[in-house]
């Protein structure tokens, strides 16, 4: 990952200060029992997750921040990956994202600790987090699996602009299902860790219309957890 020399984060790219909004979150029509189910069955699915508000608020620092491109091409052969995106991981300590990761985590572990046995094989950490940016137009990302590193389940928040999420059986893109999700949506995946599998779904994104805006949290197995 590539610091642009910057400790400072929001304070250099930032918006100006302002408190985030009282109501971060709309409430799920499903409980958790369902959503996990869902997953296990469909891989990913799509759920609204922010306020208007609140989307916009982070919206506004998502927009002021220096993305830098990331590799055009991933992997080799058979393996080969094909992505267009520009990413941003430099969060400054005054960063809106860190509200949004701290919330967020808040509400799994409440569901988690709702639960009767937990469905992932480690305490769920959100201690990964990228912004990325995709233009309209641009390849988005062929069919790939996620690092093996990547376990339990992956978020990622649509904070603007349109593409194609979906789900695949391979990189060719046989059996693709579309995600349907709107701005404001969390997208959930399952990863490695789920309900004791070691799954690693095939997705992709493309057909991107409008800029769009992804705010991704993951929990990467690091030495030591
Ligand atoms: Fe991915």
């Amino acid at each position: 990952m590539t610091n642009e020399a910057s400790t400072t984060g929001e304070a250099r790219h930032g918006p100006s200060p302002s408190p985030p909004p009282a109501v971060r979150f709309v409430e799920p029509a499903v409980g958790v029992h369902e959503i996990l189910d869902r997953l296990e069955r469909e891989d990913a699915l799509a759920m609204p997750a922010l306020t208007g508000e609140y989307r916009g608020w982070l919206l506004e620092e998502a927009c002021a921040v220096r993305f830098r491109e990331a590799r055009p091409v991933v992997g080799r052969g058979d393996r080969l990956v094909r992505q267009r995106m520009g990413v941003y991981d430099d969060f400054g300590p005054a960063s809106r994202f860190h509200d949004l990761t701290g919330h967020y985590q808040a509400i799994w572990d409440g569901w988690l600790a709702s639960m009767g046995s937990c469905p992932f094989e480690s305490r769920f950490v959100f201690n990964d987090r990228m912004l990325q940016v995709y233009e309209p137009g641009e390849t988005g990302i062929t069919p790939h699996m996620d690092r093996t590193a990547y376990r339990n389940l992956i978020c990622l928040f649509v904070l603007e602009g349109r593409g194609r999420f979906g789900i695949c059986q391979d990189r060719s893109g046989r059996g693709m299902r579309i995600i349907a999700h709107e701005p404001g949506d969390v997208v959930l995946t399952r990863a490695p860790g789920f309900r004791g599998s070691d799954h690693r779904p095939f997705h992709f994104l493309d057909r991107i219309t409008e800029r769009r805006y992804v705010f991704g949290l993951r929990h990467e197995r690091r030495a030591g957890r």
